[in-house]
């Protein structure tokens, strides 16, 4: 078998699993798709391609040929293009989340179940080191069974939502911090692999930070998600919060120990208790890269995370196995967050989630 043709969509996230797929002996990197012709000349020539492999034209992309198409495009292109890249016979890495919208989620399931192609949502943070170490906890039975967790993901990107000097307003106005919950509802629910989330309620519709119009602008929104097991787990989330560094946190009870990670940062210093094994909380390393791994497997901007997301990916391919983030795990981490804000700009209701994948 030749190597596996590799199409980026959206310079930035796209080539950042560039980097990666260029060095899998498994793949190549053949075309590039982005509207901004600037950025995609630039990176057509560090890829070493010739201007006939480089698309301003998703369209046009799609007839190249590719094996994969990775999506790194804005969330609201993600539904259109999915779709498009599964009916032209390629398997697709998305980035996250699945979808903007409900419709969009429902347009990619019926995709992806009538296709007999790979697709995996590119979620990153299911592949920190910590994230994974504490799944082989959990598997493992030592945290017995989960009943709440936590997570905060509280990163101010203002100028990602609106040009602080032109006004110029980005995308993201549209996106509610809720929208954007995989980060934090995909380690948790790793740790759950037979659980999923069938109602929610939320907090949260007010922008007094920047106060203009859109829904990206809110303040900071509070879920609360209910599984089909009765666990709760809780997200907080917000884009334009007062607060550098980032906040990325996690916290995981179970019924014979728990999991918490720190507030600093990505890289910190958490708390591990287990029942038999620890007397009281002890300190456990919390961090994004696994230690042992090439110091090219850190190469896609959050440790060592993406390289082992497209190594499972890819296995997934040649194995024509179940992707480990498939279209139903990618839809448990993507639609409560769509339906949470619903709840929060309704004052707080609880709502079902349409489990039309279930
Ligand atoms: N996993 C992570 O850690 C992480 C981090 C940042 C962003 N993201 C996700 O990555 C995606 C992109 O976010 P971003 O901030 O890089 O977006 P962005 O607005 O910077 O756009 C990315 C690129 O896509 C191009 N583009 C826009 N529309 C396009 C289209 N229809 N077809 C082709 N190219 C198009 C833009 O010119 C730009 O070069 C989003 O889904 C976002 O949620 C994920």
């Amino acid at each position: 078998m030749g190597k596996l043709k590799v199409g980026l969509v959206g310079i930035g996230r796209g080539t950042a699993y560039g980097s990666i797929f260029t060095r899998n002996p498994l793949t190549e990197v053949t075309a590039l798709c982005d509207t901004n012709e600037e950025k995609l000349e630039k990176h057509g020539r560090d890829y070493g391609l010739a201007d006939t492999a480089l698309f301003t034209d998703y369209g046009r992309f799609l007839e190249s040929g590719c094996d994969i198409v990775v999506l790194g495009t804005p969330m609201p292109y993600h539904a259109d293009e999915v779709v498009d890249a599964i009916e032209a016979g390629c398997h697709v890495l998305s980035e996250v989340t699945a979808a903007s919208t409900l419709e969009g989620c429902e347009r990619i399931w019926n995709a992806v179940r009538t296709h007999d192609r790979k697709y995996m949502m590119a979620e990153n943070c299911c592949y920190m080191h910590f994230a994974k170490e504490w799944k082989e906890i959990a598997d493992a039975g030592k945290l017995g069974d989960i009943y709440y967790a936590e997570a905060d993901y509280v990163h101010e990107i203002r100028d990602l939502v609106i040009d602080a000097v032109t006004g110029e307003e980005k995308w993201r106005v549209h996106r509610a911090p809720l929208h954007y919950c995989s980060h934090s509802l995909g380690p948790i629910l790793q740790l759950m692999p037979d659980d999923y989330i069938v109602s929610c309620t939320a907090s949260g519709n007010r922008a007094t930070i920047l106060p203009h119009e859109g829904v990206g602008f809110i303040d900071m929104q509070v879920g609360l998600f209910k599984t089909k097991k009765g666990a709760t787990i809780k997200v907080c989330r917000s884009s334009v919060a007062t607060r550098k560094t980032p906040l990325c946190t996690y916290s995981v009870y179970g019924t014979k120990g728990c999991l918490e990670s720190g507030r600093t940062n990505y890289n910190n210093t958490g708390l591990r208790y287990i029942e038999g094994e620890d007397n009281a909380c002890v300190p456990i390393t919390i961090t994004t890269s696994d230690p042992n791994a090439p110091e090219e497997a850190k190469l896609g901007g959050h440790g060592t995370s993406e390289y082992y997301l497209v190594r499972d990916f890819l296995d997934s391919i040649v194995n024509n196995t179940k992707p480990p983030i498939d279209v139903v795990r990618a839809l448990d981490m993507s639609v409560p967050g769509l339906i949470a804000h619903e709840a929060a700009m309704e004052g707080g209701v609880w709502k079902e989630i349409p489990l039309f994948w279930r």
